[in-house]
């Protein structure tokens, strides 16, 4: 029977291409709305192919009931999987993302949060405090004292705010305000200083950018549950289905993930330092926003230094990574050529390499052990260069995945605009490409 699905999955997801070659590219219809729209996480997905993919899978493949996430990021996955009707399960090692979709993931009291802004304002507007509510080595460097100390006038006003679901609401809100008047430039994901003549140029209200935010992100509240409630999807201003978010290492464990139906992931291409760093982007904020509205049992450690997620995250640890990952080798030609290819370059190129790919390794382990039988995975993830050269990540991926008895269905490629690079002090612009690799779980 499996294989009947694996073969109409297959030509459902290639016809596309017949008409148009750079279909799953999505060009022009991208746009990121409603609640896909509230914060601006690095590298998220396109949400109408993550939608349209699922939407094919429910069509094809009977009986899906819960689809997992276990790199969510900034959930949008999960708000795709909502507005399909199924359980969701999501996890990331990003104390900030998993706030993140918590927010999206609902309540919808749209009756109560008119109200709720408006007392929040006239708090803000009150608040004369020149007390600094936050306490971290840095917080001078990253932020002009005027800034500082309206961003702890609002976060005094959210701090007194009765209702949790409000409170995370404001803090994403508070979040985006950091990120655009904090002293660090927003044209690449790592902390980088604005130069000084600009800081000094800079007449930034943290209070006034807090208003606009929430307003907007107010109007994208609304829509989302409009689209909720057309779809029969809330009830009592709660989605219907069951939503469960975590956070924690994928290459660990995924908390709660057994037996799902469906994973539909974007994994990091690499280490956090050297590629996208998550956590290092969400420093800042997370600077300021309570532990406890996150969630009560979070682990102090995680803002112990800046890179400090990122060291938790995919190849974050490259102490022994070369030898730990030679196992692989028997597993992946592709690896065990990429390794030789960098053989002569420093020696973190190589512990890199082999320290993200053990960790993606142990993380299919841990992926395929949580979904059921005959389930499908779509995998959506590009190739990277380590040391100038071209590491075929996809291809590594697909060889481990079918070391573990899956079976590759389809691998479909699309282009994707980088328009933002985690390293150079200025904004690029360069055409990328990543797969999307269709497996199904045979074993
Ligand atoms: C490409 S992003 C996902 C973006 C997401 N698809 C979206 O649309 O926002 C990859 C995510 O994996 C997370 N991550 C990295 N290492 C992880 C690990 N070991 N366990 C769980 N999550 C991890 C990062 O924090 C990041 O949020």
């Amino acid at each position: 029977m499996s294989d009947k699905y694996d073969k109409i999955l297959q030509t459902r997801l290639e016809s596309y291409i017949k008409d148009d070659k750079d279909y799953w590219s999505f060009r022009g219809k991208a746009a990121r709305e409603h609640a896909h729209a509230y914060f601006q996480y690095p590298a998220m997905m396109v949400p109408q192919m993550q939608g349209q993919l699922m939407s094919i899978m429910k069509e094809v493949v009977p009986n899906i009931k819960k689809v997992l996430d276990p790199f969510v990021g900034s959930g949008t996955s999960m708000t795709e999987a909502m507005l399909q009707d199924f359980d969701f399960v999501g996890q990331d090692v990003n104390p900030f993302a998993y706030l993140l979709c918590k927010v999206k993931s609902g309540p919808f009291f749209i009756n109560k949060i008119d109200s709720k802004v408006q007392l929040i304002n006239e708090r803000i507007d009150r608040y004369k405090s020149l007390k600094i509510e936050a306490n971290f080595a840095g917080l001078n460097k990253w932020f002009q004292p005027n800034v500082s100390i309206e961003l702890s006038q609002i976060k005094k006003a959210i701090k007194n705010e009765s209702s949790t679901w409000a409170r995370r609401f404001f803090w994403i809100a508070l979040a985006e305000t950091i990120r655009l008047t904090s002293n660090c430039r927003t044209s690449t994901f790592k902390l980088h200083i604005r130069p000084k003549e600009e800081i000094e140029k800079r007449n930034i209200s943290a209070k006034n950018t807090f208003k606009d935010i929430l307003y907007r992100n107010i109007d994208r509240f609304s829509k989302i549950y409009e689209l909720l409630c057309q779809k029969k999807l809330l009830r009592n201003g709660h989605y219907k289905r069951q939503i469960d978010l975590n956070i924690g290492n994928t290459a660990a464990e995924i908390i709660n993930g057994e037996e799902s139906d469906l994973l539909i992931t974007s994994p990091p291409y690499g280490d956090n330092r050297t590629t996208v760093p998550y956590g290092q982007y969400s420093y800042l904020p997370l600077q300021w926003i309570p532990s406890c509205d996150i969630t009560p049992k979070l682990a102090a450690t995680y803002l112990k230094t800046t890179s400090e997620i990122d060291r938790q995250s995919l190849g974050g640890i490259q102490k022994d990574a070369i030898s730990k990952s030679r196992y692989l080798c028997n597993v992946s030609s592709t690896f065990e050529r990429a390794m030789n290819k960098l053989e002569n370059d420093p020696l973190d190129c190589q512990a890199r390499l082999a320290s993200f790919c053990t960790d993606i390794d142990s993380s299919i382990k841990v992926i395929t052990d949580s979904l059921k039988p005959n389930s499908y995975m779509i995998w959506i993830l590009g190739n990277r260069r380590i040391a100038n050269k071209n590491i075929p990540l996809d291809t590594i991926l697909s060889e481990l995945l079918t070391e573990k008895g899956a079976k590759l269905i389809a691998n479909l490629k699309r282009k994707i605009l980088n328009k933002r690079s985690a390293n150079k002090n200025n904004t690029t612009s360069t055409i990328g490409s990543e797969s999307i690799l269709v497996f199904r779980k045979t074993a």
